[in-house]
């Protein structure tokens, strides 16, 4: 691509050449259908725009220091997205059908991965949706998925500079038994007037209490939490939150390092313990955070300005592997032919 500047991407959506599309319908999913078109049709009464049954997924694919195309641990996405739709009675997409679709979708858009060098990738979105008409409140007997691609830079503009987030309690992302777990769009919808007031009032993003007792971290909008402290990487265990694959990955990558990993409950008054903390996902890579204030106590908890020591391990380590600067001994990677 002559003319993308690609070391200033932002995280945003920008027209490719195709997307791929499979349908699902008389209980089987049909043949890979390559699109240009950036527009669906579907049915007025479509269960996705009535009922939520609406899934997604994020990842992204690397163009390594050697040239290979790198995409970063799709089977755990592509099994995150078969939880998603069972989650909420859609049809389930085979990983190997995951798996086709995705290399067509990166091979097809090609020019569209952005150098290596760049600090910036392509970013796959697949979404599977329910297509079939019904007004009763019953799950679609149709369903599409489709794998778009675009590529992105930092989710957080400042790239890998501390954000300030804002912790809020007068609304709930996700309830300790609904969706949370699950990466469906209704979460996103439940998060919209919170994150963007919090953007509104100088925050990079907000942080979940959990919502039942208000009293421990759940994860921020569009990212999993972990702080570090006394050698140990600490993330919030709560049946609310994403499991984030990028948060597995960096358990692995802190245990590789020597550093005790805890997965529990993190109550809200922990957080003026911990040396380091920081956001992490797909999108959000590690985001580093420098202050984290309660909305409704005016509480700020105060950390360095800039990314702190394990911070930055864990950053360097993770994008090495992505990149193909760093052995992926752990095998997260699948080089696209
Ligand atoms: N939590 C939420 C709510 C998210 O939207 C995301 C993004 O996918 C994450 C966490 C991070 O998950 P992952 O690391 O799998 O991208
Ligand atoms: C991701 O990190 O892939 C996400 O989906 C986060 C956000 C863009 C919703």
């Amino acid at each position: 691509m002559e003319n993308l500047d690609w070391g200033k991407l932002g995280f945003g959506y920008i027209k490719t050449d195709y997307n791929v599309r499979c349908y699902f319908r008389d209980g089987k999913w049909g043949e890979i259908e390559a699109c240009s078109s950036e527009e669906i049709s579907i049915h007025m009464a479509a269960t996705c725009l009535h009922y939520g049954q609406d899934a997604f997924e994020g990842l992204k694919v690397f163009r390594g220091k050697n040239g290979d195309i790198r995409v970063f641990r799709w089977e755990e996405n592509a099994k995150r997205l078969i939880s998603s739709a069972q989650g909420i009675l859609m049809a389930e997409p085979p990983l190997e059908l995951f798996l086709e679709m995705l290399e067509r979708v990166v091979n097809l858009n090609e020019r569209f991965i952005p150098p290596y060098g760049m600090g910036a990738s392509l970013y796959v979105r697949p979404l599977l949706i329910g297509t079939g008409a019904q007004v009763g409140v019953n799950p679609a007997k149709e369903y599409l998925l489709i794998l778009f691609v675009t590529p992105v830079g930092p989710y957080f503009k400042e790239g890998f500079k501390n954000v300030r987030m804002q912790i809020v309690r007068d609304v709930d992302r996700a309830a300790p038994l609904g969706t949370g777990r699950y990466k469906v769009g209704g979460n996103y919808a439940a998060s919209l007037s919170s994150v963007v007031r919090g953007h509104d009032e100088g925050f990079g993003s907000v942080l979940y209490l959990d919502a039942k007792e208000k009293k421990y971290i759940d994860e921020a909008g569009p990212a999993n939490f972990f702080g570090i402290k006394n050698n140990t990487y600490v993330t919030p265990d709560s049946t609310s939150i994403l499991p984030s694959i990028t948060n597995m990955s960096l358990r692995q990558l802190a245990q590789d390092m020597g550093l005790k990993v805890e997965q529990r409950h993190v109550p809200e008054e922990e957080l003026s313990t911990f040396e380091e903390v920081g956001a992490c996902g797909t999108a959000a890579v590690i985001t580093p955070i420098s202050e984290i204030v309660d909305r409704e106590t005016g509480h700020s908890f105060k950390y360095a300005a800039e990314p702190g020591p394990i911070c930055t391990k864990l950053y360097k380590q993770l994008q090495g592997i992505q990149y193909g600067e760093v052995e992926d001994t752990h095998g997260w990677v699948h080089i696209i032919k």
